[in-house]
């Protein structure tokens, strides 16, 4: 897809830690141009910082921030989204894109803060769009077009791979692929901490367990196959895997999988809510 965001001027009301990933991407890709891009934070010493180190206009004032805007990215945490809507609206025109990237905060709940019509989309991206490899679902509210969608889709594709969805799973989504990362990192920690144990040298276990992750995922992505055809062709009869995976089993790896994310997931419907 050409850029479709050539000639758009994008306001980031909270470049934190991931408003910030998706502009400095969108920018570092060419996507953006700078001059055409601004954002804001809570505070004047890290606006100053930010504007310095990405060269773009970033200010505290979101209401200046939207003026001239065509999509406008909410990057705050979930219990201030409203507080930033109810503060843009007397700015807003419905020729203006407003895409959340919050947890929890439903499209309904922008829409209501905001004059009739504007269109509102949810992103849930994930913290590997650091590297273009995250993980971005996207749901469209009541004012969204099909063509807002994939603009917004566009915007995501640069941090990674992205999938629409209708707006009820959501909160699944952030359960699974937005908290994930996080997830994986504790098994990934546990696998180098295991190779330590059988002796490996740290550094060594670490590259192990990171790129045996990569690779597994990998393959899930490229061939389609089911993780536990893949897992069977892994698994010799009376070999090491099997014995390994009796452990897992016993030590209930895959409910405890499972609850953690029905956890997130139930937590994420209440985030917004205080
Ligand atoms: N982190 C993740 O993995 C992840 C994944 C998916 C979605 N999200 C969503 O992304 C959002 C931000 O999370 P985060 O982890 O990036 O948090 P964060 O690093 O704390 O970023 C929040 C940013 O909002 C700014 N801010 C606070 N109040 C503001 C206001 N009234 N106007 C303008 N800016 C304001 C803060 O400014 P200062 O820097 O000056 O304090 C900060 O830069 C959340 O809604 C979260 O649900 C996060």
């Amino acid at each position: 897809m050409e850029n479709a965001l050539q000639g758009k001027r994008v306001a980031f009301l909270g470049a934190g830690k991931m408003g910030g990933i998706i502009l400095q991407a969108l920018l570092k890709k060419g996507l953006l141009k700078p001059a055409s891009t601004c954002a804001t934070v809570a505070h004047e010493e890290r606006a100053k910082a930010l504007a310095a180190k990405l060269k773009v206009s970033v200010g505290t004032n979101n209401a200046k921030a939207v003026k001239g805007a065509d999509i406008i990215v909410i990057g705050v945490k979930p219990q201030v989204v409203e507080e930033v809507a109810r503060e843009i609206a007397p700015h807003l025109t419905p020729r203006q894109v407003i895409v959340s990237v919050a947890a929890s905060v439903p499209t309904s709940m922008i829409e209501r803060a905001l004059p009739p019509n504007i269109p509102v989309i949810r992103a849930m991206p994930n913290t590997p769009c650091i590297l273009g490899s995250g993980m971005t679902a996207i749901c469209k509210g009541k004012h969204a077009s099909a063509e807002q969608v994939a603009l917004t889709c566009h915007m995501f594709d640069v941090v990674g791979r992205t999938v629409v969805v209708d707006e009820k799973h959501m909160d699944a989504v952030t359960g699974l692929s937005a908290s994930g990362p996080a997830y994986i990192y504790i098994i990934l920690e546990s696998l180098a901490e295991a190779g330590v144990k059988v002796g490996l040298p740290r550094d060594v276990a670490t590259l192990l367990a990171a790129q045996t992750t990569l690779g597994a995922a990998k393959v899930v992505l490229e061939t389609g196959d089911h993780p536990a055809l893949l897992k069977d062709a892994v698994t010799t009869p009376a070999g090491c895997t099997i014995d390994a995976i009796m452990e897992l089993e016993e030590g209930k790896l895959r409910v405890t999988l499972i609850k953690a994310v029905v956890k997130a997931a139930q937590r994420a419907k209440e985030l917004a809510f205080g």
